[in-house]
């Protein structure tokens, strides 16, 4: 449709569109759109990565957390899912074996679990910090005072992954129990830029409920917050949650969002997410040809990986696992692209991309 190509053409041109036309945008999606959106995403995926796909190693090391999200396979009500934390020599071990592998990015995620006290963690960084000073440390720990981030943050991290998972207030509590609130997990977003880590947000495509003004909203959100990277991946349910019979999110619809990403923030740091592979065996190399420049392969150790069952039928091993590092590139490649050894940081890449839309602030 002629009016759908042409509010691609005014996101390209000033990267902003009105909820009405993000709605509109969304709703109204078709093939032939989406292979316009597409290619306007690659455009700029090439004019500021080139072919270069950024890896990042996945540490999942701990799946207790004392949230209860409804969607989410590691809640604490979930007393079927078998309990596990990595102890530090541990996570060492997987960085060590990551960073033989060509990873120069840990990303250590777990759910919130107050065993790993603040003192705990901070140890964790420093131990990483001192060790692999070429390394980038990212953190995925969830909701945290603004104090204990900044000590995180001196401790030597440099970049944190927490997802909005939806801007609208109201959806935001159709998915959390009341102790959670989007107003929180945002506040908890702002507090980390302040700080000066490299921000991650993001949201699950297709969550139950989720309507296309909801996703303009994510959209508005994340343009407001001008944040370095942003995951996305399918809603997948799991059985034995809240959510368990609920229709998970498409690859399609994924696909799209991850086109207006990209479109948006030219220069976004945007995973292939493990959803996304999980839903769809060739979901990983769809994400890319739709935008995304980052995978985030599987470093934990083999026999915890099953146990960090977010949803159900979860991808670990295969190519999903970093030991298949080889097997990834040549996935890659096969779709003309290729893995890169190097820590992918945001500022260097806004840098050396040098083209129109760098001059827009939100760019840098
Ligand atoms: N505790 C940290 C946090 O809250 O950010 C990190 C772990 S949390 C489990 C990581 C992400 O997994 C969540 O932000 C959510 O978007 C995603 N997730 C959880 N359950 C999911 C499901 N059923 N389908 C797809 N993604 C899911
Ligand atoms: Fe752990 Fe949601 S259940 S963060």
């Amino acid at each position: 449709m002629d009016s759908l190509n042409s509010l691609i053409d005014k996101l390209e041109a000033t990267s902003h569109l009105t909820k009405d036309e993000w709605i509109a945008l969304i709703e109204h999606r078709d093939e032939e759109s989406a292979w316009y959106l597409f290619e306007k995403a690659r455009k700029w995926q090439h004019r500021y990565f080139g072919n270069r796909i950024y890896t990042r190693g996945l540490i999942e090391f701990t799946n207790y957390c004392k949230n209860d999200c409804y969607y989410c396979g590691i809640r604490r009500s979930n007393q079927k899912a078998e309990r596990y934390r990595l102890t530090k020599e541990q996570i060492m071990e997987c960085c060590q074996s990551g960073y033989d592998l060509g990873f120069r990015t840990f990303v250590l995620q777990g759910g919130e679990d107050g065993w790993f006290s603040q003192e705990k963690l901070e140890e964790i960084v420093l131990e990483i910090r001192k060790n692999y000073r070429d390394c980038a440390i990212t953190l995925s720990l969830g909701e945290r005072s603004k104090e204990s981030y900044q000590r995180l943050f001196h401790a030597g991290a440099d970049r944190y992954l927490l997802r909005h998972e939806t801007a609208d207030p109201r959806h935001y509590q159709s998915l959390h129990p009341e102790e959670l609130s989007s107003e929180n997990r945002k506040q908890c977003l702002w507090n980390l830029k302040e700080i000066g880590y490299q921000t991650g947000t993001g949201f699950m495509v297709g969550s139950p409920g989720q309507t296309p003004a909801q996703l303009a909203e994510d959209l508005l959100f994340i343009r407001r917050l001008e944040p370095q990277m942003v995951g996305i991946g399918p809603f997948v349910p799991h059985h034995d949650t809240p959510f368990a019979k609920e229709k998970g999110g498409t690859v399609e619809l994924t696909l799209f969002m991850t086109g207006l990403l990209r479109v948006m923030l030219p220069s976004l740091l945007l995973p292939a997410t493990t959803a996304l592979g999980t839903i769809d065996p060739t979901g990983r190399e769809q994400g890319i040809l739709a935008g995304a420049n980052v995978v985030m392969p599987n470093l934990s150790p083999v026999s915890v990986r099953k146990k960090y069952e977010l949803y159900d039928n979860k991808i670990c091993t295969g190519d999903e696992a970093a030991e298949c590092r080889s097997c990834l590139n040549r996935r890659m490649e096969s779709i003309g692209y290729q893995l890169v050894i190097d820590r992918g940081d945001y500022s260097s890449q806004g840098a050396a991309a040098g083209n129109e839309r760098s001059k827009d602030k939100c760019m840098m």
